[in-house]
């Protein structure tokens, strides 16, 4: 079983926060570019062996999806259709200002089954000062598109410890949300990237324990249960595969794959991946990276650590953080109560 990301390299605009792989001009390629994705495709199933109905879930992201027209993902869906096991998740992001009705409606008709929105902030002034190229009005009223579109699972993004960040306010965003229709919310603190605006105007950053804890009780107030630490509510299955460790095929020029120990890069140039998109650098991961990965996925989501992938040592440390209440087991399982501490616990867990 397998998962597939699909990567698509385009926005609209840049928003000030954000590092992710993606071009604003370069519009013209896009075609050439849905069609290298196809490429990849076919080379990829092939050359991993991935039969019939091996995919459990499709995730689409970016970059912005919702900038490409339905139209153009069709051919790799055609090819994808075979792959996918019965019933398998298919979420694409989608930004407000471009997830039109008929962009939805083009994207349910392909088969897509989740929808997660980049909404970042129900207040405008919050939007502007992140640099987003939608207001809190179009973010309603595309979460309303995709449920009138047919969408059972909507879910969406926001992001907090920004200076505008109140307890007031950050408790009226979550819930905002929640008068929406949606089954998932992700609640991201701003992380200041290199080489965004934001380097330069770190100030806009302002984050405290309190307020993580705050954005974490108002989701279960709102019935969304925390199962990650950045998310709530109905489980995205496409992640939670990747905080268990499954295989997953990464297709596009931004796009990283890992089938069993080897981690795959394409070309991140974007001429340069529609050119060759068969070409992959190869990073081989060492037991000691896969074990470190294992144990910080886990103790940061509800999928925990297993005992048995820990040496001696680790799982002495594990008892000992359980005999302290920083961990529970259950069923030969570790557990993190606290995902605010995952990264401290995890630590701790290496020596
Ligand atoms: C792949 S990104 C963007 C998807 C989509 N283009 C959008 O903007 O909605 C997925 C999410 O990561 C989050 N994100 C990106 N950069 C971030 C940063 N520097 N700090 C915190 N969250 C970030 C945003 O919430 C964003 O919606
Ligand atoms: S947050 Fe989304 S829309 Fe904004 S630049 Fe990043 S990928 Fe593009």
């Amino acid at each position: 079983m397998t998962l597939l990301y699909i990567h698509i390299p385009f926005c609209d605009s840049k928003c000030h926060y954000c590092s992710f792989n993606s071009y604003v001009d370069k519009f013209e390629l896009k075609s050439a570019y849905m069609e290298a994705l196809k490429l990849q495709l076919q080379a990829d199933l092939g050359r991993f062996e991935i039969g019939p109905g091996d995919i459990l879930s499709v995730f689409i992201g970016g970059g912005t999806p919702s900038t490409i027209d339905p139209a153009l993902y069709e051919p790799i869906f055609k090819e994808l259709w075979p792959y996918l096991q019965k019933g398998a998740e298919i979420t694409t992001e989608a930004n407000p200002n471009s997830a039109t009705s008929s962009w939805l409606c083009g994207m349910k008709a392909l088969g897509v089954n989740r929808i997660s929105f980049g909404v970042q902030s129900f207040f405008d002034d919050k939007l502007k000062l992140l640099g987003r190229a939608h207001r809190a009005k179009d973010a309603i009223d595309a979460v309303e598109n995709a449920k009138n579109a047919g969408f059972e699972r909507i879910s969406v993004d926001l992001i907090y410890a920004t200076s505008l960040d109140t307890p007031k306010r950050v408790e009226a965003e979550i819930a905002m949300a929640h008068k929406l229709p949606i089954t998932h919310l992700s609640a991201y603190e701003l992380i200041i990237e290199e080489g965004t605006p934001f380097e330069k105007s770190p100030n806009v950053k302002k984050e405290s324990i309190e307020q993580s804890r705050r954005v974490i009780q108002s989701a279960k107030d709102a019935g969304l249960e925390q199962y990650e630490i950045s998310n709530f509510g109905d489980p995205c299955r496409h992640n939670v595969g990747y905080w268990e460790y499954r295989p997953y095929l990464g297709i596009g020029s931004g796009a990283v794959g890992r089938i069993e120990k080897e981690r795959h890069y394409p070309h991140g140039i974007l001429e340069e991946y529609i050119e060759n998109p068969h070409f992959k650098k190869i990073e081989t991961l060492t037991d000691e990276e896969i074990l470190e990965e294992k144990i910080f996925l886990g103790l940061r989501s509800d999928v925990g650590v297993d005992e048995k992938i820990l040496p001696a040592q680790m799982l002495q440390r594990a008892y000992l953080l359980a005999k302290e209440g920083k961990l529970r087991t259950r069923e030969g399982g570790f557990y993190n109560p606290d995902y605010l501490l995952s990264d401290e616990i995890a630590l701790f867990m290496l020596g």
